[in-house]
C-alpha cells in the first residue's frame, strides 16, 4: 500500500486516476478547489480537501507520509488562456511552484506531472518527439512549459524525482463539457447524440492524436513506479494521427447514425498536425495504449449518460 496526493483529482483524468489507485489498495488523498471537478465522482474512501493547489500550508499538511504526488490542478484550456493568460501563469505555473516548495518542506520523494502536447506548438516534423525545438503558441502551452521547466529544476536542486507526462488530447467518460470551449470529442459526441450539427473548421482537416482516458491512467500509475524516469519529458498518447473530419466518421458508425456536418472552410482552430511519438514511453514506462479509437468512443457512449443516443 502506497500513499498518494493527487492535486485537481476531481477532475477528468484525476478522479479516474484517483479511483483506480484506490481500488488497488493505496490510500489517496485528493486536493481540488472544484472549478471544473466534481467530488461525487470520488470514491469514498479517497480523503478529499477542498483546496487551492496555491495554498503551501494546507499542501505541506496533505503531503505528510506521502510516497508520490501526482499534480493534475490547472486551468485548462487553450482559447480561454488567451483571454486570461493572468490565472494561467498563476494557477498552472504559480500552483506548480507551490507544490514543490510544500514537497521539498515535507520530505516527498516523487512528483508525477499532467503535461500537454499543447508544449510542441506548430511543428512540420510528425510525430512529435519528446527532443523537439518546442515552439508553444497559447498562455496555456507557455504555462505548462513553464511547469515543467519549474519542476525539474526545484526538483534536482532539492533532490526531489519528477517526471512530466505530455498528454496530448484526453478523452473518456466523464469528459467536462463546459458551456465555451469544451474538448472537441465530448463537444461533438453530444452534439451528434442528440440531433445537432457538427462545425468543422477549415473542413476539419486538423490531425489530432486522441488518447482514451484509461491509457492515460495507465501512463500515470506507470511513471509512478517505474525506474530511472527522473528529470524525463515523456509523451502519452495513442501514437496515431486522427483528423476531424475522420473523428466524426467514427462517431457516425458507433452511434450508428449520420451526423449533420456544417463546413467552415475560411476559419481554422489550432495547430494543423499534433500527433506524439510514443517510442520513449514504451521504452521507459512498458506504455503501450490499448484502447482504440472506435473502442473509445464505444465506451464513452455506453458508461457515460450524456453521451447516450436520444
Ligand atoms: N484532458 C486532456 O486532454 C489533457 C491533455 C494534456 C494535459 N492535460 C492536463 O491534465 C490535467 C488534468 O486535466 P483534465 O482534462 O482532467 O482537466 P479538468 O479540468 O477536469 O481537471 C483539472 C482539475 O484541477 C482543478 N483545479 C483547477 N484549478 C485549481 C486550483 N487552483 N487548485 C486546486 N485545484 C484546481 C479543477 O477543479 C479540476 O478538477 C491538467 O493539468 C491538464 O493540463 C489534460
Amino acid at each position: 500500500m502506497k500513499r498518494y496526493l493527487i492535486s485537481g483529482g476531481a477532475g477528468f483524468i484525476g478522479s479516474a486516476l484517483a479511483n483506480q489507485l484506490a481500488t488497488a489498495g493505496h490510500e489517496v488523498r485528493v486536493i481540488d478547489d472544484l472549478t471544473t471537478g466534481n467530488r461525487d465522482s470520488l470514491l469514498p474512501s479517497i480523503h478529499f480537501t477542498r483546496g487551492d493547489v496555491q495554498d503551501v500550508s494546507r499542501l505541506w499538511s496533505l503531503l505528510q507520509d506521502v510516497d508520490c504526488v501526482y499534480h493534475l490542478a490547472a486551468r485548462v484550456s487553450v482559447a480561454e488562456s488567451i483571454l486570461y493568460p493572468g490565472d494561467y501563469n498563476r494557477i498552472n505555473t504559480g500552483g506548480a511552484v507551490s507544490l514543490m516548495e510544500a514537497m521539498r518542506d515535507a520530505g516527498v520523494s516523487r512528483v508525477v506531472l499532467a503535461s500537454s502536447g499543447a508544449v510542441y506548438g506548430t511543428q512540420s516534423q510528425q510525430p512529435v518527439q519528446e527532443s523537439t525545438v518546442l515552439n508553444p503558441d497559447s498562455p496555456y502551452a507557455v504555462s505548462k512549459l513553464a511547469a515543467e521547466t519549474y519542476i525539474h529544476t526545484i526538483g534536482r536542486l532539492w533532490g526531489i524525482e519528477t517526471v512530466s507526462l505530455r498528454i496530448f488530447n484526453a478523452y473518456g467518460p466523464g469528459q467536462p463539457l463546459p458551456v465555451s470551449h469544451a474538448p472537441v470529442v465530448s463537444r461533438f459526441l453530444r452534439q451528434a447524440v442528440t440531433g445537432g450539427s457538427v462545425v468543422l473548421y477549415g473542413g476539419g482537416q486538423q490531425v489530432r492524436d486522441f488518447v482514451f482516458l484509461s491509457d492515460v491512467v495507465d501512463s500515470l500509475v506507470q511513471a509512478a513506479e517505474a525506474p530511472n524516469v527522473n528529470r524525463e519529458v515523456i509523451n502519452i498518447g495513442s501514437g496515431n494521427g486522427t483528423s476531424i473530419a475522420q473523428l466524426v466518421d467514427q462517431m457516425e458508425s458507433v452511434i450508428n447514425k449520420k451526423i449533420n456536418r456544417i463546413i467552415n472552410a475560411e476559419r481554422t482552430t489550432g495547430v494543423k498536425t499534433l500527433i506524439g511519438d510514443i517510442s520513449k514511453a514504451t521504452q521507459m514506462l512498458g506504455y503501450r495504449p490499448k484502447v482504440s479509437l472506435a473502442q473509445g468512443l464505444e465506451r464513452m457512449a455506453q458508461e457515460d449518460n450524456r453521451f447516450k443516443l436520444k
